[in-house]
């Protein structure tokens, strides 16, 4: 706080301490108290805030915060307009705004740059009122300073992401490795196994039981290593791209859940870069898992589509649908939701759900640039 404002709210208390025990009309001293507190309040925010005269669009007051944010001493930003502080991009980006704010006397806008006095950049979000004092329009700004906390969420992107390709290239080695090496090996303990039942006798029952038993649950396991090791990485999602692994897997997927699935991809996807593919089958997977586990619908659609340039993938079932809030996302969203959201995100997608009573749709779109060659050999060497 500066010392003009620090003596201002030194003046300010000992008013408000002599008005709790003078004798002035009631509603009076009311309103004067109240005063020193939004004078109060004004002065030790932590939130920039500006007054503005409708008519001229130019500062009248500015908190000590405001100043301490934009590097301008108090009576510098006086008289000035918002974009001359670096609060909107030029004078017509500030008409705009005003316009905007004298027809819904309120205006936010979330993610603002700002530059301070010194050249640096700052986000801010920025909430702006048009209210009536004395009988006079005035326009009040608040601006909050959201640097630290975009840069915080940009880390935790970062890592979120990081932390999403470890697991995947963990689940495509352990999935190879149980598909090359377990899998192989299990295999060849079928096959010794069916030389031992060939040299039985048939005298010995209860050996023979006992192999029948032991190539029971060998079969068994077999087939729950396939799935295991499919689950944790399909080996045709590198050998014939996304649309053949996605129509393999909910083969696999229709068997196991006796959901019929359609899936409807048009035939000129081609191939699309390794990320790509790959976060869009695990987007197909989650997603008809959740139809599965949560929606109770007999039926899903899957739609691989292009529009434009971008690639837009949707998962649609006719459940019971999830709970939504107004603002478009789920109110009980769990790791499946968020993993998938993230994903997309990475690629520099959108990820949407779509939800009522008759079925849930989930959608991502993302770039749809083809796949480079670099691609190929990065899976050609493993
Ligand atoms: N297709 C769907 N139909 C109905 N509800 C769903 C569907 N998908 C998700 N949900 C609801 O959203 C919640 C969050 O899903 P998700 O993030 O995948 O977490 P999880 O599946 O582990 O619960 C689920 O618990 C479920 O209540
Ligand atoms: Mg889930």
């Amino acid at each position: 706080m500066d010392a003009a404002a620090t003596k201002r709210s030194e003046r300010d208390d000992r008013e408000l301490d002599a008005n709790a025990g003078a004798k002035r009309p009631e509603s009076a001293s009311a309103t004067r108290a109240s005063e020193i507190r939004y004078r109060r309040l004004f002065e030790a925010a932590r939130d920039g805030i500006l007054i503005l005269d409708p008519g001229t669009r130019k500062i009248t007051d500015a908190n000590p915060f405001m100043s301490e944010l934009l590097g301008y001493p108090h009576e510098e930003l006086l008289g000035k307009e918002l974009w001359e502080i670096g609060l909107l991009k030029d004078e017509e980006a500030s008409q705009a705004a005003f316009r905007e704010l004298q027809l819904k006397q309120y205006i936010r806008y979330e993610d603002l740059p700002l530059q301070t006095k010194s050249g640096l950049r700052r986000d801010v979000e920025f909430v702006s009122n048009v209210y009536t004092e004395d009988g006079r329009d005035v326009i009040q700004c608040n601006i909050r300073d959201i640097t630290e906390r975009k840069q915080a969420e940009d880390e935790v992107r970062e890592l979120s992401g990081h932390l999403l390709k470890a697991r995947d290239e963990e689940r495509r080695r352990i999935g190879r490795e149980l598909h090359d090496s377990t899998a192989q090996e299990l295999v060849a303990v079928a096959v010794n196994l069916d030389l031992v039942q060939q040299r039985s006798t048939g005298h010995d029952v209860t050996s023979d039981n006992l192999l029948a038993d032991s190539q029971a649950i060998l079969e068994q396991s077999q087939r729950e290593l396939r799935t295991l090791a499919y689950e944790l990485h399909p080996p045709a999602l590198d050998e014939v791209g996304l649309a053949g692994a996605v129509q393999e897997y909910t083969a696999g997927f229709t068997q196991r859940s006796g959901i019929t699935v359609r899936l409807d991809a048009i035939p000129s996807l081609g191939r699309l870069p390794g990320e790509t593919e790959r976060a869009l089958f695990r987007v197909v997977q989650e997603s008809l898992g959740n139809v599965h586990r949560h929606s109770s619908s007999p039926t899903a659609t899957i739609r691989i589509a292009r529009d434009g340039a971008a690639v837009v993938l949707e998962v649609t079932d006719q459940g019971c649908g999830l709970r939504m809030r107004g603002n478009g996302t789920v109110e009980k969203a769990g790791v499946g939701l968020a993993g998938m959201r993230e994903r997309v995100r990475q690629l520099g997608g959108r990820f949407e759900i779509e939800s009522s009573k008759r079925g849930t749709t989930v959608r991502a779109i993302v770039p749809g640039e083809a796949r480079k060659n670099e691609d190929h050999a990065d899976i050609d060497c493993r």
